[in-house]
């Protein structure tokens, strides 16, 4: 497997303006369904505000486009938390992608039905319930990191850092609010995996995932593919 590649910008809006420009690329290199996986949290935003703009918008074939996430909040879809909700907001509301390409993690009801319904729309969109590193589910897996090192809902110390089979699990005793998040190998199951990560509170964490130190969940994540860092240069370590 290839090293990560890193790329470092001068400000958050160089970061975000280069992410979906080699977004863009990207869906145009791709022929057929494009399926990518959105983060949460506060930093992509910005990213899918962009992707929504008109002169951005129109050159994404949207109808090819599949939208699942990473981790949701176990809060209803409503709910300012809720990360699909954001990424509606943000983007999908904005844009002509059908309906259908728009895969959310359910958040009603117990979270480990939900979490299994969700591997379920998984599988069934990927055709299979064994993920072949040959043929990648994603083409795109974009990612963010917590302060603490975490990534998606997979949180240092969290027995779900050991789930090998499952693809997508619930997390629960970890925040607040229960969460529901995929696995490794299901973040690992894909063409690219992109962590954007920006902010200064972020760099003593980067500095030790770069470093190699498995102690944090983003030290750990692996791609089929490849893994690209894009970071803004108050969250780069001294590299
Ligand atoms: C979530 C995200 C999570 C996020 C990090 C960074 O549901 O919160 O998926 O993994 O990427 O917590 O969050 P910020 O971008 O807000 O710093």
């Amino acid at each position: 497997m290839a090293s990560p590649t890193t790329r470092i910008f001068d400000n958050r809006q160089q970061m975000v303006e280069a992410c979906a420009a080699w977004l863009v690329n990207r869906i145009a290199q791709t022929p057929g369904r494009f399926a990518i996986a959105l983060s949460g949290g506060s930093t992509p935003k910005p990213l899918y505000a962009l992707l929504a703009t008109p002169d951005i918008s129109r050159r994404i074939p949207w109808d090819r486009v599949h939208v699942f996430w990473g981790d949701e909040r176990c809060v209803p879809a409503d709910h300012p938390d809720n990360n699909a909700r954001m990424a509606r907001e943000a983007l999908l509301s904005h844009v002509p992608i059908p309906p259908a390409n728009i895969h959310a993690i359910p958040t009603e009801g117990e979270p480990e039905a939900a979490a299994a319904a969700y591997q379920r729309t998984l599988q069934d969109f990927y055709g299979a319930s064994t993920l072949d590193p040959s043929r990648p589910l994603f083409d795109v897996n974009l990612l963010g990191m917590g302060d603490d090192g975490h990534t998606a809902s997979l949180f240092p110390g969290a027995p779900q850092l050991d789930e090998a089979s499952a693809w997508v699990v619930a997390v629960r005793n970890q925040k607040p609010e229960t969460r529901i998040t995929l696995t490794y190998p299901a973040l690992a199951s894909a063409r690219t995996v992109l962590f954007m990560v920006e902010g200064a509170a972020k760099q003593p964490a980067l500095t030790r995932v770069f470093a190699g130190d498995s102690a944090l969940p983003a030290a750990r994540v692996h791609a089929d593919g490849e893994v690209i860092w894009y970071l803004d240069r108050s969250a780069a370590p001294g590299l």
